[in-house]
């Protein structure tokens, strides 16, 4: 499953109705088989809505396909929440859980762990979203955040592989912070994050997320697995363009 080099994640987030999902879906799905990349994995990550079209463009691809968020439990009364098993039944490989936008919606790193573990319970994989706030960050304490976001989240976890994104909350274009990290800030932080990592958990990578662009991706290459694209996944050739260059 990990012979890649680069695992790209494109995280749609809410920005694509069900028709435009599927048009780049089918889109990327045409760039790829044209010009494989076969050393890189592509992981689309649409609406919820959107999930099942896309989920049928993909079959037959190397592309696979993720989810945005996924409830803790199997099945019962928890309207509007969406359970791992039926993203499993869908097609669905990989399920990013606690994106700081959810976060700052009031998940807690409880939750985002219990997420984690469901996840893993149906033999998916989660992309474990953990950064600091711009807040945090100017008052010098995104290590120690991270240092909590990291051990709290993952405390429970079942020793299966699992990837951890690090995203910088103000880094993220659409946070409005108007900054980027460079790549060096970035990599400074790897340290942190594996040294909070429970002792028992021994099979993870390490993505990066957070304006990442094609003529930025390659200087996190090195040091990160990958990366959680946002804004730059939105239009098929800057993505295919991104990939190539991770
Ligand atoms: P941008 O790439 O638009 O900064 O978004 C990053 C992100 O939040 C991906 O999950």
């Amino acid at each position: 499953m990990k012979k890649y080099k680069q695992i790209i994640v494109a995280n749609w987030k809410m920005k694509l109705n069900v028709d435009e999902a599927t048009a780049l879906s089918a889109e990327l799905k045409d760039m790829l088989a044209k010009e494989p990349l076969a050393d890189k994995k592509v992981v689309l990550c649409p609406s919820f809505l959107a999930m099942h079209d896309v989920a049928n463009i993909l079959k037959n691809s190397e592309i696979s396909l993720g989810a945005q968020d996924a409830f803790y439990e199997e099945e019962g009364a928890f309207t509007g929440e969406v359970s791992p098993a039926s993203l499993k039944e869908l097609g669905c490989d990989y399920i990013i859980v606690g994106h700081s936008e959810r976060r700052a919606m009031g998940e807690v790193d409880e939750l985002v762990g219990k997420k984690a573990q469901a996840v893993l319970a149906n033999n998916m994989i989660p992309i474990i979203c953990v950064g600091e706030t711009l807040e945090e960050y100017e008052a010098g304490n995104a290590k120690e955040v991270l240092a909590r976001q990291v051990s709290k989240t993952l405390e429970n976890l079942d020793n299966k592989y699992f990837i951890l994104a690090y995203e910088p909350v103000w880094a993220i274009s659409t946070s409005g912070s108007g900054k980027t990290i460079t790549a060096a800030e970035a990599i400074e932080q790897i340290k942190i994050l594996k040294d909070s990592i429970p002792a028992s958990l021994k099979d993870f990578d390490i993505v990066y997320g957070g304006s990442v662009k094609p003529d930025t991706v390659g200087d996190f290459s090195k040091d990160f697995k990958g990366a959680l694209v946002g804004g730059a996944s939105l239009k098929a050739q800057t993505f295919f363009d991104l990939i190539k260059n991770s």
